[in-house]
């Protein structure tokens, strides 16, 4: 496995590749990596000739200071993973590679900036599609790799690679989960052993919101009962609980079989910052 820290250290093994008519695949990662990161590994590992994990804590997408600060690095443990998942490359880019110098690009992805993690998270997906955008473009890939764990982030991505015209495929993955059912994440890491415990209330509400719904009830029955779940957990603090359509994000106030949709979560923790989502009709 080879590190890479510049565009210009991977141009050249990007065209030999390319010679060799070798389909490059990309999967995009913050680090603190979890089976989760590596089923998008495996993935690219099995579909592409050569794979490219990139690890790039990126400042531009932290709207909270403090989230930024204590984003968990664990880059030796990381480097072993990748090893024993036999990736090819892995790309570890500096700010100052990614960021000669403060970028003033402002990306507007319409409607989805409006609701869930674009509302709750002004200028996240700003920083995501900036990040990404320089990631396609040094990189080159033919397959770029993501998590429907951050299912308003395919989206984004999705949207992006239509309007830019980047020439490459976009694969997405199912979220992998822990035994009990949270989802993996990084930020898991943050947990107390009390707060761990609490985290599982994602998964279970949107377990028995999906039951609920298929049940007949109403969705604004659903959101009341689980809302005061979370008011009766004193380390929980729920953003948001909202049933949309998993591609515009337009939100539903009722539940429609027809169409297809999926429930989105998001709460705080403690002081940590989770989102899940469950496909109900896809
Ligand atoms: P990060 O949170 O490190 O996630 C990297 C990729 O792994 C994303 O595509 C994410 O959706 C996926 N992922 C995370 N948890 C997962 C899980 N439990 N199951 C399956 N896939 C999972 O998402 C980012 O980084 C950044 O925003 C990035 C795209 C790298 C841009 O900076």
């Amino acid at each position: 496995m080879k590190l890479i820290r510049t565009g210009a250290e991977w141009n050249p093994l990007w065209l030999n590749h390319l010679r060799n008519n070798q389909q490059i695949g990309l999967v995009p990662t913050m680090g603190a990596l979890h089976d989760g990161h590596l089923d998008l590994v495996a993935k690219s590992r099995s579909t592409c000739d050569v794979t490219l994990v990139s690890i790039f804590v990126n400042p531009t997408q932290f709207n909270n200071p403090e989230d930024f600060q204590k984003y968990p690095k664990t880059l030796d443990l990381d480097l072993e993973k990748l090893t024993q998942a036999g990736v090819d490359y892995v790309f570890l880019p500096s700010v100052e590679e990614m960021y000669p110098a403060p970028t003033q690009l402002k990306f507007y992805f319409g409607d989805l900036e409006h609701v869930l993690e674009g509302k709750f998270r002004p200028g996240h997906f700003n920083g995501v599609g900036i990040v990404v955008s320089k990631l396609f473009h040094l990189i080159r890939p033919h397959v770029s790799f993501f998590g429907q764990k951050d299912l308003q982030q395919v989206a984004i991505i999705k949207r992006l690679v239509a309007d830019l015209s980047f020439d490459l495929k976009l694969e997405v993955i199912p979220t992998r989960r822990e035994v009990d059912g949270l989802a993996m994440s990084s930020r898991n890491l943050r947990l107390s052993p009390q707060e761990r415990l609490t985290a599982l209330l994602l998964f279970s509400s949107l377990e028995k919101a999906k039951t609920e719904l298929l049940n007949g009830k109403s969705w604004f029955e659903i959101q009341v009962e689980i809302r005061s779940g979370f008011e009766n957990e004193p380390f929980a603090q729920l953003e948001y609980l909202e049933l949309i359509h998993p591609d515009s994000f337009e939100t539903y106030t009722v539940f429609d079989s027809i169409q297809k949709s999926s429930i989105c979560v998001a709460a705080f923790i403690g002081a940590v910052r989770l989102i899940d989502n469950m496909p109900i009709i896809s």
